[in-house]
């Protein structure tokens, strides 16, 4: 049977790298191309003697529809730690329960946006959220970015000729997919830029909490005294993903449409894991949880950059970030990285190429990206000797395109 399906979803096609990734699911592969937390982190036993609570204790309201804007609770404990920890929310502000920060993103796009408005993205950038704007038929363009974050010469030639942008998308610190963390000095342009042209921030920070070396740098929300930064958090990275609880915190006055929003789309984030989040921050200690996980994930990501070190011919530039879960490397000038993410998939380890964090994906990119907290640390070890052995035989035997 034909469907005729929407303008919006017809444009949305799996891609030729999409393909590519699905060597990943085969278990003798070494995945680096995933971006899960390590199930090692999980806090199961506290999170299964609280859900026990819960189902003894409160199970009519677990069970029972809850409100578009979350668990009371949750709510309050989220808003005082964001305080607490990144001074974020002002007098002006709110916050609202999501289903993970990805539908932070689709609900700030579906009430901003109208059809053929711009959205800015990072190059490269998050691809479930290039995704969520790209179904909502967008004019989307990609904003240069360097070592110290986006480049905000590029993002002032975009905006000074282009009056419909509506917000610019950012992942400032420990970025997916390239791990750089944008400077305050820059953090302060871009708000000043916004300010200027009158466009809103879409400010997501997933990693922020997962710091393994340098100081920490204030949130961009952190900076706005006027509600121009809607700033998206998520507990997926801290606690586990599948709880799928994220939260946005911006001006009252958004906050009040995305209840409205949410509730068209969900209802509600799922009731019994806001109550089990909730109880977890009341009753667990969430900061020292955060402390094992961060120990955990810069062993893993010291153990990965020491092997690229070994094993990746010199050539190869690899950026070691300060934090989040991601390794960012360059081929040489004029090298494709789809050939040789193929060429590794056939050799049972996946990275991703760089194209895929693109707005554009046809555009050839010679960097690709990899994750060290899924990865066992032995597969860390031979995963990589297998790499720069690939990366040698690809270098080898290609031209620069
Ligand atoms: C930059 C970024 N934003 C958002 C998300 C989605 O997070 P959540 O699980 O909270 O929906 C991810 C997930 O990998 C991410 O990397």
């Amino acid at each position: 049977m034909k469907y005729l399906l929407s303008d919006r979803m017809q444009g949305m096609e799996a891609s030729a790298i999409r393909e590519l990734l699905k060597v990943a699911q085969d278990p003798t592969v070494i995945a680096f191309s995933a971006g899960n937390p390590a199930p090692e982190s999980f806090p199961i036993a506290e999170m299964a003697e609280i859900s026990a609570s819960i189902y003894k204790n409160s199970p009519s309201k677990a069970f029972q529809y809850g409100i578009s804007e979350g668990y009371p609770p949750l709510r309050e404990l989220t808003t005082k730690r964001l305080k607490e920890k990144l001074n974020i929310g002002k007098d002006f502000d709110q916050l609202i329960i999501v289903s993970g920060a990805q539908q932070g993103m689709e609900l700030s796009t579906k009430m901003l946006t109208n059809p053929k408005d711009t959205v800015i993205c990072e190059s490269p950038s998050f691809i479930g959220s290039i995704n969520a704007f790209k179904s909502y038929d967008l004019n989307l363009k990609s904003v240069e970015m360097d070592e110290m974050g986006i480049v905000p010469e590029s993002l002032e030639a975009i905006v000074k000729e282009d009056n419909r942008v509506r917000f610019l998308y950012t992942i400032p610190t420990f970025q997916n997919p390239s791990g750089r963390t944008m400077t305050l000095e820059r953090r302060k342009k871009i708000l000043e830029l916004a300010r200027k042209y009158d466009f809103l921030i879409l400010e997501d920070n997933p990693y922020g909490e997962l710091r393994y070396t340098g100081e920490e740098i204030p949130t961009i929300k952190s900076l706005d005294d006027e509600g121009r930064v809607i700033y998206v958090g998520s507990y997926s990275k801290v606690l586990a993903p599948g709880i799928r609880i994220g939260f946005i915190c911006a001006h009252k006055d958004i906050i009040a449409k995305m209840v409205i929003a949410k509730q068209v789309s969900d209802v509600h984030t799922n009731q019994f894991f806001m109550m089990v989040a909730a109880e977890y921050l009341e009753k667990c200690d969430l900061d020292q949880h955060i402390l094992n996980v961060r120990k955990l994930y810069k062993n893993k990501l010291d153990l990965m950059a020491g092997c690229i070190e070994k094993y990746f011919p010199e050539e190869v530039i690899f950026h070691k970030p300060d934090g989040g879960l991601f390794l960012w490397c360059q081929l040489p000038e004029g090298y494709d990285a789809m050939g040789l993410c193929k060429l590794a998939g056939e050799k049972k380890v996946s990275i991703v190429p760089g194209r895929v964090f693109e707005v554009d994906d046809k555009e050839i990119s010679g960097t690709f990206r990899m994750n060290f907290s899924t990865p066992s640390d032995e597969n860390i070890v031979k995963g990589v000797e297998i790499l720069g052995a690939v990366l040698k035989e690809y270098l080898k035997n290609n031209k620069p395109v």
